[in-house]
């Protein structure tokens, strides 16, 4: 299940030479790309400014990005947006333009992307330190022992392996606490939680605006980066961030001043998507939650463990021994499970496993093939289980 090539879809369901399987490596948590109305919006977008702008952002901007900057800010409750075409675009420009030559606390578990960022930072002379997952007691000793006065904390809002969100309330008290900017990236939670609700459908929260907002958070402070191209299914990504730093990215930011722009499908599924999140979204967010929960409700009664604890919908599921990985991705793959398989190196070996990635689009018979891989595979004792006591503690 590595370098696949998919010869066909047919909704959730993706054909590799001869065998259909139940895609659950996919990232668009909302169903998106299959959506009709989103799928038939494009064309006159089309019609309208051709297929491609080619201009970078800074030579010429079609109006489009206006409208989606002008909406999405409105979204977020940010100060500001500016969007550029990937979320790897904007670390490896906008982490070193923010960090100059501070220094930077960076989760040891980022993202590589963010971790590419700072890597560059580094080449352009900031210092970068590494805080301990999930520990913001750890990010305010090494804050407390820090004499330089440009701080910038680097982390992920919905973690792309456990599925859960941090404390972002507790990691912003300790980067306002020390003077620090707090930079997350969101990738995986923009568009799947949102806002609390007393009239929410699901847990996710409602409008899909992402962590700060999710956690109750402010923007003061918090610099946030999320993208199109998980939820949303578009080739764009965001940096919402106050005005002056918007309008310094404009002149120092190279994503801005030079690449290729996003195509205009992509910009048309952003504007059309944010119709059908207005008025579908947060019932798009129920199914979405429900169909996890099936998920994660099957794993709690096999006894198996997962590091998810939100009911988000990226399931970690590690193995009992990691050498059986080649074994138990041959398996999935011949019951018809697509899943993204995370071998060593790539993990460390108590971690070697398979992510499960639940969308809006996948239909119930999917998750019974998945639920009945996952039984098979729990019964011949490959996955990882809980002790009696955390069980008991689950329950
Ligand atoms: C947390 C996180 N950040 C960034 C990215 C990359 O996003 P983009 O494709 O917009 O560069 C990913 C994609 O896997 C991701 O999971």
């Amino acid at each position: 299940m590595m370098d696949a090539v998919i010869d066909e879809i047919d909704g959730r369901m993706i054909r590799v030479g001869d065998h259909w399987l139940a895609d659950f490596a996919s990232c668009n948590y909302l169903g998106f790309d299959l959506d009709r109305e989103i799928i038939d919006a494009v064309p006159a977008y089309l019609d309208a400014w051709g297929t491609h702008p080619s201009w970078s952002r800074l030579l010429g901007s079609p109006v489009l990005y206006e409208q989606i900057e002008e909406r999405l800010t409105s979204l977020l409750g940010s100060p500001d947006s500016l969007v550029l075409p990937t979320i790897t675009h904007i670390h490896m420009s906008v982490i070193p333009l923010l960090a100059a030559s501070g220094t930077i606390f960076l989760d040891a578990r980022a993202h590589k992307t963010i971790y590419d960022g700072c890597q560059v930072a580094r080449s352009r002379g900031a210092a970068v330190k590494r805080f301990r997952f999930e520990d913001p007691d750890h990010l305010d000793e090494l804050l407390r022992a820090e004499r330089d006065p440009t701080r910038l904390i680097c982390m992920d809002g919905v973690n792309s392996m456990t599925g859960n969100a941090p404390d972002l309330p507790a990691f912003a008290a300790v980067a306002r606490k020390h003077g620090a900017l707090l930079y997350v990236d969101d990738a995986h939670g923009f568009g799947v939680i949102g806002e609390r609700s007393p009239h929410e459908p699901c847990p996710y929260g409602v409008r899909g605006n992402s962590v700060v907002r999710h956690t109750g958070e402010t923007y003061d402070d918090i610099v946030l980066v999320g993208g199109f191209s998980k939820s949303y299914s578009s080739l764009l990504a965001f940096i919402a961030c106050p005005t002056d730093v918007k309008n310094l990215l404009k002149v120092a930011a190279p994503p801005y001043l030079y690449s290729g722009p996003s195509p205009v499908a992509s910009l048309a599924t952003v504007l059309a998507g944010f119709d059908v999140n207005e008025r579908r979204g947060d019932e798009l967010r129920r199914i979405l939650a429900e169909r996890t929960r099936r998920v994660t409700d099957c794993l709690h009664r096999l006894g198996v463990h997962t590091p998810n604890r939100s009911g988000f919908p990226i399931v970690e599921i590690p193995l009992h021994d990691h050498r059986r990985i080649d074994a138990v991705g041959r398996i999935l793959f011949e019951r018809g499970v697509y899943v993204t398989l995370a071998a060593y190196p790539l993990v460390p070996k108590d971690e070697v496993g398979f992510r499960v990635q639940l969308t809006a689009a996948n239909t119930d018979a999917e998750i019974d093939m998945l639920i009945a891989a996952l039984e098979e595979l729990a019964a011949a004792g490959e996955l990882k289980t809980y002790d009696a006591a955390t069980l008991a503690a689950l329950d």
